[in-house]
């Protein structure tokens, strides 16, 4: 892994990571490796989802970038400065939610937040700021017990807001809340990454930021999977499925099989990939005297993709499991199973900018 970013500016990117790696040992001396070569590309403004199973290493990865703790291996650039060497450059401009902070229960949201404005040396209107920022303006008065989730949650945001940085890291920041306060958090981050900071949001799932995030990386046991516009991924993977009714399902699944389409059968239904044009379903059932009483094509969604990217990248496959070099994404789809196909091979040129990073294993 030679890859660095030394000085030069990342360009319109604000957060570059190559070959990325973290193992962590145990006071048994037992290997888990949690980050393997992780490759990160966050463009400059908007929000960035960062995808993937529990255990999959996105918050060994926040870490590693806020400099809380060390990578084995790796190149990271924060903002145009290589981390962690110039990290004291930098923080100022980055806030971040990793653990839940800390407010008192009994005084107001206001008055949490003017404590932590001092703490910080932030300005004092800067607090009416972050709780405008977030919504939070007519509640400011209320007691922070009195928040529900989502509140204490857009407080939390509100916090990082108060040095008013460039790049925001949320880990997780919708776990346990329900979803009204999902809700509240989305719109938060949206207007955070409109007004033209830099969202970088990880997620379990996927719905929590396919409609928030401009763009996204999805990894699985520690490695990229694939990354790029949410909007290019859903165009990359047009697997279209077509729901075709028919009055002899058998005879049908018979002759599409022979025109060399995937049929997976639904009841008297048959789900049909493997064509580019749905016609061609038609055109051939036809031919063979079959006669189409339903036609649906459900173009595959970017959850789908996600569940096929990462299917058995879950909790409790990380540790010590040494993988081949590019194996995700290889391994799930059989040809007969419906599911939608992965791309292929290693997710470069996400923005459709060179990496170097082909071949793996640093
Ligand atoms: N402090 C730690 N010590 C040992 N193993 C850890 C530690 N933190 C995380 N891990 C392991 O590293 C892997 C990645 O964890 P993590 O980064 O928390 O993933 P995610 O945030 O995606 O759920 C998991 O297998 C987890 O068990
Ligand atoms: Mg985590």
């Amino acid at each position: 892994m030679t890859t660095t970013l030394d000085g030069a500016s990342p360009g319109d990117l604000a957060i570059v990571t190559r070959g990325l790696r973290k193992t962590y040992r145990s006071v048994t001396g037992r290997r888990s490796v949690a980050v393997q070569g992780l490759d990160l590309d966050v463009p400059l403004g908007g929000v960035h989802g960062f995808l993937g199973p529990n255990g999959s290493g996105k918050t060994t990865s926040i870490r590693m970038l806020l400099g809380l703790i060390h990578a084995d291996a790796g190149t990271m650039n924060v903002l145009g400065h290589e981390i962690p060497r110039q990290l004291p450059a930098v923080i100022k401009r980055v806030g971040a939610i990793v653990e839940q902070p800390k407010f008192f229960p009994t005084i107001s949201a206001r008055r949490n937040l003017e404590i932590l404005a001092k703490g910080i040396g932030a300005p004092e209107r800067a607090v009416a700021q972050v709780l405008e920022d977030v919504g939070l303006t007519d509640r400011g008065k209320d007691l922070f017990k009195t928040y529900s989730l989502g509140m204490k949650q857009r407080l939390a945001i509100a916090a990082t807001l108060l040095k008013d940085p460039d790049l925001l890291i949320f880990d997780e920041p919708t776990n346990g809340l329900d979803p009204a306060g999902i809700h509240e958090i989305r719109e938060t981050m949206r207007s955070l990454g409109a007004s033209g900071k830099t969202v970088l949001v990880s997620s379990h799932i996927l719905s929590e930021v396919e409609h928030v995030a401009d763009t996204v990386t999805i990894i699985g046991r520690g490695r990229t999977l694939a990354q790029g516009r949410v909007k290019d991924l859903l165009d990359a993977q047009a697997t279209t499925t077509v729901r075709v009714g028919v009055a002899d399902p058998d005879g049908a699944e018979r002759v599409l099989r022979e025109g060399g389409m995937t049929v997976v059968r639904d009841g008297a239904l048959l789900n049909v990939t493997g064509v580019d044009d749905p016609a061609e379903i038609t055109r051939r059932l036809a031919h063979h005297e079959h006669y189409v009483s339903e036609l649906v094509a459900q173009r595959a969604g970017l959850e789908a993709f996600f569940l096929e990217l990462t299917a058995g990248e879950g909790p409790g496959t990380a540790a010590g499991v040494p993988l081949p070099s590019h194996a995700a994404g290889h391994h799930a789809a059989s040809p007969t199973d419906g599911a939608p196909q992965p791309p292929q091979g290693p997710p470069a040129n996400p923005y459709g900018r060179p990496t170097s990073t082909e071949g793996g294993e640093a």
